[in-house]
């Protein structure tokens, strides 16, 4: 039986009431599949699960979908239900910032942060590490999962969790996709057929920057042949997020818009010839 709290003080005293291990899956609500993969995986490894949804409006610029955000709090919660979660905190606004969003103390991402969805959303990274930070605090877990969807969130939660000690084993959770290999997203729902069309040409950039030794120009190649897509970027990082290498094992990450729905995506690519 999952046990609903909105309050941090109903949150304190489910959480000491928790046996063992505690995992936290930090989510916005509007659980997908891909939501599902990460409290499944959270259910496997720990002897406790608290799911947070929490729709944060300090990780939203001016002009962003803050306000039509899909909330549906009654059917997150049945899937939390049926994914065994012990506690689901969700909290209202103002219990997350009594003292309002502005004049906040914030936690800052490195420079790292600053590009590709730094440079897209200003101000993202520092709503999303706050809101996490404090999650943190406030459920006090052993171990947190993370969909790989969100690979650069991903990234800057990692250096968050070791610049600054906070100890939490941060479990990175593979990409769930539709059968037409669209990735999973609560924003998929804004989609027309027809944006929805476009939007493929994503997964098929990552599908074929995955089976190139120039992972960057192939999947570069497929999203310019898909005109009605506005491309953010098109990037080659490392895995921990640093500078691509010249050769080996890199990630590929995209942005783009189809209608006024952005998504991204990225995935595992090796650079150059694996015989050369
Ligand atoms: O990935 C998300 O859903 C959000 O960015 C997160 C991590 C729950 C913080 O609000």
């Amino acid at each position: 039986m999952t046990l609903l709290v909105h309050t941090r003080a109903d949150l304190a005293r489910a959480r000491t009431a928790l046996p063992g291990t505690v995992a936290v899956v930090p989510t916005m609500g509007a659980l997908h599949e891909g939501h599902r993969a990460n409290l499944r995986r959270a259910r496997e490894a720990a002897d406790s699960v608290i799911a947070t949804i929490f729709v944060n409006p300090l990780q939203f610029g001016p002009g962003e979908d803050l306000d039509r955000y899909p909330r549906t709090l009654d059917a997150d919660l049945a899937v939390c239900e049926a994914e065994g979660v012990d506690v689901v905190f969700a909290p209202v606004e103002s219990e997350l910032y009594p003292n309002g969003r502005t004049a906040l103390t914030t936690v800052q991402a490195g420079p790292d942060g600053d590009i590709l969805e730094g440079a897209c959303r200003p101000g993202f990274f520092t709503g999303v590490l706050t809101v996490v930070a404090k999650l943190f605090h406030l459920t006090d877990p052993d171990l947190a999962y993370f969909g790989e969807k969100d690979f650069q969130q991903l990234a800057m939660i990692r250096r968050m969790v070791r610049d600054l000690d906070f100890g939490i084993e941060i479990v990175a959770v593979e990409t769930v996709r539709d059968a037409d290999g669209l990735a999973e997203s609560s924003r998929n729902v804004y989609l027309s057929e027809v944006e929805r069309a476009a939007a493929l040409a994503i997964p098929h950039a990552v599908r074929a920057a995955q089976n190139s030794p120039d992972p960057l120009a192939a999947a570069e190649k497929i999203l310019a042949d898909e005109p009605s897509l506005a491309v953010d970027y098109v990037a080659v990082r490392a895995e921990d997020f640093g500078e691509a290498p010249e050769a080996g094992p890199a990630r590929l990450l995209i942005a783009a818009k189809a209608g006024t729905t952005r998504l991204i995506d990225n995935a595992p690519v090796l650079i150059g010839d694996p015989d050369a």
